[in-house]
């Protein structure tokens, strides 16, 4: 997958601005609070039709404005493709080829990025709510299906704990909310598995390719069940839990209290590493969901690096930038353009107050 424009209007602290990308990388360079990661939040915005850093879309459009509009050109393999959305005070609008679509999920995913940022490090100390949410995200932008059968699952979430509230609980109904709730998760668990035993397969190997430091990274499932996955032993679990989900009026086993956990020399990750060890352990991780992503799509998706450099050591931003630049598209953001990085083919950008040139810095 290439991008090859981007064009803002009212986005964040862009009036207006169409980018041209080059196919491989791609560094944007400013000072601070120019607008370096509104423009790859931008992306992040067409990849998943939400933000990365807010949930309410208001905040995308620029101050004093009405709309906000993100329109992108990108190839797909030969194929051109263009996508776009429009961000009201009451919502949003999504185009695919100048056509409205009125679902999400048919939008979701057709731009893939995979994003790094410093923000990133908070998944060892989130809540697993949070690595649900990085589970979920992922996994949709490769799975309709996923996407679809979560959201199915949350709502007979929401019906199954609004029934459990009732004084008299109509078992017949619970009976068959638990077979339909059941179905769903079956689903999802066998794509979690899939994904993190996926990401378990290249995360360590990747960290060494990284780094010298010989450790052994392992990424973890934490399933609902103990026993095997099937749809019979998730209904099970349900009907085991039932009396105490009455007595305490809330659905207790299920997917929504699932987790992932890393784990660095068989020991949770959290309690053992160093700063640096968790810096490398996120990096992996996203460099294996490229694999993944890679893998499951037979695509590449973009790789966006949000003020990453700066917090590797100089051997570390080498063997980075040597690892992605010859697979994928690289968009990266950085306040100075590290020495090594000169010599690279690539196109520069200056942004300075939400405006953005493309410098003659580049070697393309
Ligand atoms: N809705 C908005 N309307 C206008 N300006 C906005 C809006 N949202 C954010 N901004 C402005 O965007 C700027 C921040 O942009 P951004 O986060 O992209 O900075 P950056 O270049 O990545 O900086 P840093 O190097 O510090 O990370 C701030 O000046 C902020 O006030
Ligand atoms: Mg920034």
């Amino acid at each position: 997958m290439i991008i090859q424009n981007v064009t803002l209007r009212n986005f964040r602290n862009y009036k207006y601005s169409s980018i041209d990308f080059y196919q491989g990388m791609n560094v944007i360079t400013g000072k601070n609070a120019q607008g370096k990661t509104n423009l790859l939040e931008s992306l992040v915005y067409l990849s998943l039709t939400r933000s990365h850093r807010i949930l309410d879309d208001k905040q995308l459009i620029k101050k004093g404005e009405l709309f906000s509009d993100i329109k992108c050109t990108f190839l797909d393999g030969e194929k051109s493709n263009e996508i776009e959305c429009v961000i009201h005070l009451k919502g949003k609008t999504l185009l695919v080829r100048h056509q409205p679509v009125k679902k999400s999920s048919e939008f979701v995913g057709m731009l893939n990025v995979v994003l790094f940022s410093p923000d990133d490090l908070n998944i060892f100390s989130d809540f697993p709510k949070e690595r649900r949410k990085v589970m979920d995200q992922e996994i949709s932008k490769i799975s309709n299906t996923y996407l679809l059968a979560l959201s199915k699952f949350q709502t007979t979430l929401k019906q199954r704990n609004s029934l459990l509230k009732q004084q008299t609980v109509n078992q017949l109904l619970l009976d068959t909310l638990d077979e339909n709730i059941s179905k769903y998760e079956f689903m999802i668990i066998q794509e979690r598995k899939n994904f993190i035993d996926s990401i378990d397969s290249y995360i360590t190997n990747i960290y060494h390719r990284l780094s010298d430091d010989p450790v052994d990274v392992h990424l973890k499932y934490k399933c609902c069940l103990d026993s095997d996955i099937s749809y019979e032993n998730i209904l099970l679990g349900h009907r085991n839990n039932r009396q105490k989900d009455i007595e305490n009026h809330v659905t207790s086993f299920g997917i929504h209290r699932e987790d992932m956990l890393f784990e660095m020399n068989h020991e949770p990750l959290i309690q053992i590493s160093s700063q640096g060890q968790k810096r490398m352990t996120v990096l992996s991780f996203k460099m294996a969901l490229l694999n993944f992503i890679t893998k499951q799509t037979h695509k590449q998706p973009v790789l966006l690096l949000d003020d990453v450099l700066s917090e590797l050591d100089y051997g570390r931003q080498k063997k980075l930038i040597e690892m992605v630049s010859k697979s994928y598209q690289c968009i990266i953001t950085t306040t100075e353009i590290p020495e090594f990085l000169k010599n690279e083919n690539m196109k520069i950008f200056k942004v300075a107050d939400g405006n953005i040139i493309n410098t003659t810095g580049g070697n393309v």
